[in-house]
């Protein structure tokens, strides 16, 4: 049995639980989702997972695109797990939906709580709470291993009704506007230009001008070039420099830089 970890990831979160599945599960890649930017991706593996963190209670907008223009044969066992702060609400039925439009199965959909990294409403919590959460998420990263290695059909997990009533109008609303969501972010006086909010954009949205970060209104809302800024002077809003940064302990700058964008070779 051969399996590829399709990823997407702002703070590693969602690279840590693929690299933690993939080093439960024989013969298993990760790859990064924002390395196939165009055209169809046909994936060779007999598995094959799709590992993305929940944004605004839904699919963020690269995974959404890169899941239009998957073809699989028929045989292969396809899977998600959507990494979240403790809302999953609909995601995993509506990337079900979307895949069953195309005329894919999904098999198995997985919803793994961690710390939040949606930070203008705060950091990632208290230190205890951010080690319950990693503790739970390897119990269950390692139960997902054991149902993936006997390709178990279902479940596919969802929040309670009353998240999904509540929050999914407002993910619909939402989704057309993330683009030009990256007018709220702005630096203050500690930014020296080193370009690391360039670096771990999946998107190829910033870029340094003039010695600070500009961006382009194709945002993903992933919040990696706020949450990795060595200086903490990247800004979103008015409340962000009163919180703590977070990215996944287990997860080097450097991972997350190879994640956004194909190394020039
Ligand atoms: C723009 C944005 C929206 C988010 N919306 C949700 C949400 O609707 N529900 C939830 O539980 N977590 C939400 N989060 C938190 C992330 O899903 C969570 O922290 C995830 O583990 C981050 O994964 P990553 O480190 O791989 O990017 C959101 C984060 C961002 C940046």
């Amino acid at each position: 049995m051969t399996t590829t970890l399709y990823v997407y990831t702002g703070t590693g979160n969602s690279l840590w639980a693929a690299r933690t599945l993939a080093a439960s599960l024989p013969n298993a890649e990760v790859a990064a989702m924002a390395h196939h930017r165009e055209g169809p991706v046909r994936p060779a593996a007999d598995v094959v997972g799709l590992v993305f963190p929940v944004h605004m209670w839904g699919i963020p907008h690269r995974p959404l695109e890169f899941v239009r223009r998957l073809e699989l044969a028929p045989t292969t066992y396809l899977f998600a797990v959507a990494v979240n702060a403790g809302q999953v609400s609909r995601t995993l039925v509506q990337l079900r939906e979307e895949l069953a439009a195309r005329s894919l199965r999904l098999n198995a959909g997985y919803s793994l709580e961690m710390p939040s990294n949606y930070i203008p409403w705060g950091g990632p919590g208290p230190a205890e709470e951010m080690e319950r959460r990693f503790g739970a998420a390897r119990t269950k990263l390692a139960d997902i291993a054991q149902r993936t290695a006997r390709c178990d059909q279902g479940p596919i997990e969802q929040g309670p009704l009353w998240q999904r009533v509540a929050f999914t109008g407002i993910y619909k609303l939402t989704f057309g506007k993330v683009p030009t969501l990256d007018r709220g972010f702005h630096v203050d006086e500690r930014c020296n230009g080193c370009g690391t909010c360039e670096r771990v954009c999946p998107s190829g949205n910033v870029a340094i001008v003039g010695g600070r970060p500009r961006w382009s209104g194709r945002c993903e809302q992933c919040l990696a070039c706020l949450q990795w800024c060595p200086s903490k002077a990247l800004q979103y809003g008015k409340k962000t420099s009163r919180y703590e940064r977070y990215h996944h302990p287990e997860v080097r700058l450097a991972d997350v830089v190879a994640m956004a964008r194909p190394a020039k070779g």
